[in-house]
């Protein structure tokens, strides 16, 4: 019943088009390395497309760096490290505020370009993307000459060479995440962004020029996996932080096995996303939503496996697909755009994959009614019903709006489901018994517990997994422990 309420009211109601404005937008047609504080053109010439994934056209031309680019960055980084790491922290935070500010100013200009480039709702860019990034920059520049405080009666000193490679899902705010507690604490970087998505992080480089940051102390250097590779493989690189697929992450291990590098990784996640039948269930469903549907499901700790208790399994699922049939798919740089484009070709036939995947095993599917664009790349929010542990899209990550939903009768039973995955990054909990939140932030095997909430960041908190999921810690106090040694 209420389903054909939404249906008329979806019939009955457009929403007119709210397209955010992109005449303040600075796109050069071809973007350069950014090494020793210059913007320089790859050694061998060559250069790759970064595409507009909601249209498929091509945005701009972007260097690609070989692996003598990689090594004239990691030298000028290594030159930089003696000069930034021994100054004050008072004065190496002046340059980190800095950024942060220049952020702020240019914040409408990042935003516009971040879903330009990757296909994300300007919603999204423009309220969380772009003001988390400024705000991690001010909150380790905070640290900058706290740093005794932090590590108290231990002496810190700088890694060296940071060598940073970012995906593609929050192209801004990993560089940001990757860039910050470097910086705050003395060391310097070379930072590779991904290569559907390397604008922001270009434009980042236009801002630390403008602040006057001593050359070579951050280098951006732009290409695929293979400039990823020679990041890895320098031997003058100290520190390797990266975040991506579980794939490159094994890889980066085995590479790195045996040098003195030290390394961080955060990969995927295939988060549990829990309802007791005692939960705020209106809440609970648009918890849910947001648990798998934001930022396109290309999230790491998104709550892609929803556990819901069989008591209020009918009243949640009803709920949860009323609210679907209301989710507007389309023009990223729309304000009414709930699900941008999917990030990518290659991405969406994964998660065309996948879905097949389900099918094939025999799972019930349930898609809104909903009008995909025809040009670029599009993917309807999507739902798997009664499905079990060991179908494939239980187990593996899809990174999409793709969501699997199981029941559960008892506490015991969800407990031990959640926990059976070889991923480690992200759960959520949702009921009104603070014991219960209490017990099962013991019990469940995850990085980040979220309590009657999803997808929540802040810059003061640690985020980062267990097991497949990579280890380290980015944000907080913690975040700056991968960026020193001790005396
Ligand atoms: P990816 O892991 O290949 O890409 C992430 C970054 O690593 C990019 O900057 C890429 O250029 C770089 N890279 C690729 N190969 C490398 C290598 N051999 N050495 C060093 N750097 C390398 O991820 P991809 O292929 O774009 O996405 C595949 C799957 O990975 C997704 O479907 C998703 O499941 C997962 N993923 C998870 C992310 C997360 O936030 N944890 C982010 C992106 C992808
Ligand atoms: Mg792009």
């Amino acid at each position: 019943m209420n389903t054909n309420k939404n249906k008329m009211f979806k019939s009955s109601w457009t929403y007119h088009e709210a397209p955010e404005s992109t005449d303040h937008i600075q796109i050069k047609e071809q973007y350069e390395l950014y090494i020793n504080g210059a913007f320089t053109k790859p050694v061998e010439g060559k250069y790759f497309d970064t595409i507009n994934p909601s249209n498929n056209q091509k945005i701009a031309s972007i260097a690609e760096a070989s692996k003598k680019d990689v090594d004239k960055a990691v030298k000028a980084a290594k030159k930089a490290f003696k000069g930034w790491a021994a100054l004050s922290g008072k004065e190496r935070g002046k340059y980190i505020f800095r950024i942060a500010r220049l952020i702020q100013e240019r914040a409408r200009e990042f935003a516009v370009i971040e879903s330009l480039d990757g296909g994300k709702p300007i919603r999204e860019s423009r309220d969380i993307d772009i003001p988390l990034a400024a705000n991690h920059f001010f909150y380790y520049a905070g640290w900058a000459d706290k740093l005794a405080y932090a590590f108290p009666n231990r002496k810190v000193k700088p890694v060296g060479v940071a060598g940073q490679i970012i995906p593609w899902n929050f192209p801004l705010l990993m560089a940001a995440w990757k860039l910050a507690p470097a910086l705050a604490t003395g060391n310097t970087v070379v930072l590779k962004p991904a290569e559907t998505t390397p604008l922001t992080a270009l434009k980042l480089a236009e801002i630390i020029h403008d602040s006057g940051l001593p050359k070579g102390v951050v280098n951006i250097v732009t290409g695929a996996g293979a400039t990823g590779a020679e990041i890895v493989n320098h031997p003058e690189v100290d520190k390797i932080a990266f975040t991506g697929s579980t794939g490159v992450g094994k890889y980066i291990q085995n590479a790195i096995a045996g040098t003195h590098k030290k390394v961080t990784l955060e990969l995927g996640g295939k988060g549990a996303n829990i309802i007791f039948e005692d939960a705020a269930i209106d809440q609970a469903v648009e918890g849910i939503i947001n648990a798998i549907f934001f930022n396109q499901g290309h999230v790491c700790c998104a709550g892609s496996r929803l556990f819901v208790q069989e008591s209020v399994a009918n009243v949640v699922i009803q709920k949860l697909k009323d609210r679907m049939e209301t989710l507007i798919v389309g023009d990223p740089l729309d304000k009414n755009t709930d699900i941008g484009a999917i990030n990518s070709k290659k991405q969406l036939q994964t998660i065309e994959n996948y879905i097949k995947i389900g099918l094939n095993e025999g799972v019930e599917i349930y898609q809104p009614d909903c009008n995909l664009p025809k040009k670029g790349n599009w993917c309807a929010p999507t739902l798997f019903l009664n499905v079990s542990q060991s179908h494939r899209i239980v187990q593996e990550e899809i990174f999409g709006p793709v969501l699997a939903i199981q029941t559960f009768r008892t506490i015991d039973e969800v407990i031990e489901k959640a926990n059976n995955t070889p991923y480690g990054l992200s759960a959520g909990v949702w009921t009104q018994t603070g014991s219960k939140i209490f017990h099962l932030t013991q019990k469940l095997n995850a990085g980040v517990i979220w309590a009657n909430t999803f997808n929540k960041f802040d810059a003061t908190s640690p985020f980062g997994g267990y097991k497949e999921s990579g280890f380290g810690r980015e944000g907080g106090l913690h975040g700056l422990s991968s960026y020193v040694t001790f005396d």
